[in-house]
């Protein structure tokens, strides 16, 4: 398969540092040396599938697929505000599609998942082509009375149309379970047996460890994703790694000892969209028409699980 156009879109409403620090005991200076974050697109009076309609619409638009030649239509997601039906069947009607879908939650490392997926679909001769939307609203699972997690997030959409070819060299996933390290829990509604004890707690996130499993991870899914492709790091093109903080981004890129030229970020203005994040990047760069035929690309993602992946393709 291969990336044959992509789309996203993004909250009208952005939030300077300076805007947190009216309600929160934070400064611009802080955010912006420890997460490179300056503002962030936060969800206000949209809602999450409106902009993954977008997203998925301008992908196939830049792609030239008909919304009824999707054969299957993968969404990445972690909250929205329908438990079911499941977003991506929403988007099918949205977007006037009849296929099959399905979502998925593999938090931030989504957009690799979906990829792997859609392969195996591929490989089986069951499609020729495939819309993956990465829809997400982080800041509706974050408590907005705590600076340590709040300030990082963003929320959006990036979408990629797949089309039959030859251009992903590999993917590796990964996952390591560490259920209290990063996560949110909900109250599903009461019934007349609930005996255990059942609380609601927003984002919860031990930051160190998350940064140190992100960079420990993202290095060696790139590592194993190039050698399985016999490629380099300096065989690549592009490095565009999850924005969830440039100093994991900057850390991975001195692992690889690659020039920083290679690592396009949009994390200032975008802040952490969780698994949007990659396919907006991607969307970004090629928007701006940096990516040339034949380009050697690798995209690495980490998140709550914890999971992570990364591909190499040639675009
Ligand atoms: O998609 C995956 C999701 N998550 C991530 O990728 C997050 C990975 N982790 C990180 O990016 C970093 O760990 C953070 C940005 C979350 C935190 O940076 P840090 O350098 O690890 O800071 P820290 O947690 O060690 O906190 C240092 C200090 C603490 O104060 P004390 O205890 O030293 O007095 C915090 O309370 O900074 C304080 N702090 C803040 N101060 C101002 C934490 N958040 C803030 C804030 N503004 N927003």
């Amino acid at each position: 398969m291969k990336i044959s156009g992509t789309g996203s879109a993004l909250p009208r409403k952005i939030v300077t540092n300076d805007m947190l620090a009216q309600f929160l005991d934070t400064s611009d200076e802080w955010i912006r040396t420890r997460t490179g974050v300056t503002s962030r697109h936060v969800i206000s009076d949209e809602k999450l599938e409106d902009l993954a309609r977008e997203a998925a619409e301008k992908a196939l638009l830049d792609a030239g697929v008909r919304a009824d030649d999707l054969d299957f239509i993968i969404c990445s997601n972690v909250v929205n505000e329908y438990i079911t039906p499941q977003l991506s069947c929403i988007i099918q009607g949205a977007i006037g599609a009849t296929c099959p879908c399905i979502d998925i939650n593999c938090a931030c490392a989504g957009f690799i998942h979906a990829l792997e997926i859609a392969e195996s679909f591929y490989k089986a001769g069951k499609v020729e082509n495939v819309l993956i939307v990465c829809a997400e609203e982080p800041t509706r699972m974050a408590d907005w009375k705590d600076r340590r997690t709040c300030v990082l997030f963003g929320d959006g959409a990036g979408a990629a149309v797949l089309t039959p070819g030859d251009n992903i060299k590999s993917i590796k996933l990964s996952a390591m379970t560490a259920t209290d390290k990063l996560w949110q829990m909900r109250m599903l509604q009461p019934t007349p047996y609930i005996t255990k004890e059942e609380t609601e707690t927003p984002l919860q996130m031990k930051g160190q460890e998350v940064f140190k499993f992100a960079v420990t991870a993202a290095s060696r899914d790139i590592t194993r994703a190039l050698e399985e492709s016999s490629m380099s790091a300096e065989d690549i093109d592009y490095y565009l790694l999850h924005q969830a903080n440039i100093r994991i981004i900057n850390s991975i890129q001195n692992y690889l000892k690659q020039p920083a030229e290679k690592f396009p970020t949009n994390v200032e203005s975008h802040g952490n969209s969780s698994s949007a994040s990659c396919p907006i990047l991607i969307d970004e760069c090629n928007r701006k028409g940096m990516f040339r035929k034949g380009d050697k690309i690798a995209v690495s993602a980490f998140g709550a699980g914890f999971v992570s992946g990364a591909v190499v393709f040639e675009w």
